[in-house]
Order: C-alpha cells, then sequence, then structure tokens
C-alpha cells in the first residue's frame, strides 16, 4: 500500500482592489451579471464572467426555475454560451461572484461540483489551464490557476 497526496496552492488576495486590471475588469462585470440573475426561490444570486483568447467577455448568472432542478448555475449558463458561440476560442479566465439577496455575503463562494466538472470539460479539451477567480459579494477573492486545482482525481474523455 502507498498513498497518495493531493496539493493545490491558490492566491488569496484581499480585496478586488488587489487583483490584476484586467481580471478585476472581469469581476466587475460578474457583479453586474450577478445583479441581473433570476433567482426567485434561493435569493441567492451567482454572476459568472469569461474572458476568452480574442478578447471577448462571456457573462452567465444562474436561472431558477420554478421545477428547481431544471435551473442553472451561473458558471455552466457561461461557459456552455461561451462552448456554443465561441467553439474556436480558448478560455483564459473566468470570474465569479455569489451572495444572498437576503444578507451580506463575504465569504468567497467556490464553484459547485457540477459546475468544476462543466468547466473542467473545457479545460482538458483545449489544453490550457483556465484560472479562476471566486468572491463573494465583497472581500477576500481566491484564485486557482486551473480549474484541475478544484478538482482533483477529476473524471474525464481519457477514461471513456
Ligand atoms: N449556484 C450557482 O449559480 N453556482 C454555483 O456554483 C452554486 C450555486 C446557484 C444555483 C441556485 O440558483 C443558487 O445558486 C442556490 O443554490
Amino acid at each position: 500500500m502507498k498513498t497518495i497526496k493531493i496539493e493545490a496552492t491558490l492566491a488569496v488576495y484581499d480585496s478586488v482592489d488587489e487583483l490584476p486590471k484586467d481580471v478585476m475588469e472581469l469581476m466587475s462585470k460578474a457583479m453586474e451579471a450577478r445583479s441581473k440573475a433570476y433567482v426567485p426561490y434561493s435569493n441567492f444570486s451567482v454572476g459568472a464572467a469569461i474572458l476568452l483568447d480574442d478578447g471577448e467577455v462571456v457573462l452567465g448568472n444562474n436561472q431558477e426555475n420554478a421545477s428547481y432542478p431544471s435551473g442553472l448555475c451561473a458558471e455552466r449558463t457561461a461557459i456552455y454560451y461561451a462552448g456554443a458561440n465561441y467553439p474556436e476560442a480558448k478560455i483564459l479566465k473566468m470570474a465569479i461572484t455569489a451572495g444572498s439577496r437576503t444578507q451580506p455575503t463575504i465569504t468567497p463562494i467556490p464553484p459547485c461540483g457540477a459546475c468544476r466538472q462543466a468547466i473542467a470539460e473545457y479545460e482538458v479539451n483545449q489544453n490550457s489551464a483556465i484560472e479562476i477567480y471566486f468572491m463573494g459579494e465583497t472581500g477576500k477573492v481566491v484564485k486557482a490557476n486551473s480549474l484541475a486545482d478544484l478538482l482533483p482525481l477529476g473524471f474525464d474523455k481519457s477514461f471513456l
């Protein structure tokens, strides 16, 4: 028997003001997207902004539904839009901001497992890392250099 240690190093910025300028702009677009989220059931809004290698920015937010499981997270709304409309582009960065509409959210909110799996599909296909930045509404911002750092032992097409 042997053991395997899985490690990832994340960067933590004290606030959006510490971010590189392009990421600050991307996060501010994610905030704008978050303000338009359709969240009548959870009152928890999430915005995502994706920077493509041609400079295009794709936005998404969570879209809920009276039939709860039919709703979709912000990250997947955004990345599926990118995949549908810019299939040739590489995804460089994703900025995510999330918060409750009923109380302040200062804790960085990471993407859910299903969204990590969805983002991983594109990272594996393009064979280059997607930087992920996530935060609450305000406060610290966490950066992962690659989606793989948030999803160790991921399942992908190589196993099929
Ligand atoms: N949500 C996202 O948009 N992204 C995540 O990564 C986690 C959860 C949404 C889904 C639902 O509309 C609300 O947040 C509460 O779960």
